[in-house]
């Protein structure tokens, strides 16, 4: 069985082939599977825009290979309880796709100047979408994807802080770690991230589906 997941990011390929690896060696990008799905993600939540990236690369891998193939999405963002749940599923593209994060996150952190501590909750999320292709099989008779959701739970730090992780990670606060995201090592953040308990909730979905 291969696994193919819709993207380009390098790091997020080094986490899935740690988190995968025991389900399948062949993990590939979609650049080495050589499909090049750019759906427009015009969906209305993470679960539904990580299955249509999951769907238009399903759709061109079809026939590609004689073994059965697992082809993989995932959809991620920040929600902000103090701003109704913005960014949200906009997360990349919130406040312009050309603003620096480091300016989004002085932005957000200004709008939340006078916010109290409790109201300062918000969460990533992730959604993972797979589309299982029987070997011999068209995209069209596989089933609906499989979606995982889950979240990793925090607040809005009162000031930038951390150098790791990317995007919203140094204003995000994990209570329980005293520390924001960014402050954490690679390895603590995929133990608890929104991300590495999808990936996780995916292999054990898998398991059962393959089984
Ligand atoms: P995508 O799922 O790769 O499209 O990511 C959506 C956006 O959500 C990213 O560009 C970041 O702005 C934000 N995001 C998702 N996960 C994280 C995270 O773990 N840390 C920081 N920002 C994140």
């Amino acid at each position: 069985m291969k696994i193919i997941f819709a993207t380009g990011n390098e790091n997020k390929l080094r986490e899935i082939r740690e988190i995968m690896g025991d389900l399948t060696e062949e993990i590939l990008s979609m650049k080495e599977a050589g499909v090049a799905a750019d759906p427009e993600e015009n969906g209305s939540s993470f679960e539904e825009n990580a299955a249509i990236k999951a769907t238009a690369c399903a759709e061109l891998a079809t026939g590609k290979y004689a073994e059965d193939v697992v082809v993989m999405a995932d959809d991620s963002g920040l929600e902000i309880d103090a701003l109704g749940g913005e960014p949200g599923i906009y997360s990349a593209r919130y406040l312009g796709h050309d603003t620096s994060y480091d300016e989004k996150n002085r932005i957000i952190l200004e709008r939340l100047k006078d916010v109290p501590e409790e109201d300062r909750g918000a969460r990533f999320v992730c959604a993972v979408a797979a589309v299982v292709l029987p070997a011999g099989k068209p995209a069209a008779e596989a089933g609906e994807p499989l979606i995982t959701r889950e979240t990793m739970e925090g607040r809005i730090a009162h000031e930038i802080a951390g150098a790791n992780g990317f995007g919203y990670d140094p204003i995000f606060l994990l209570p329980e770690y005293g520390r924001t995201s960014a402050e954490i090592s690679p390895d603590e953040k995929n133990a608890i991230s929104h991300r590495g308990k999808a990936l996780r909730a995916m292999r054990e979905k898998l398991r059962e589906e393959l089984a």
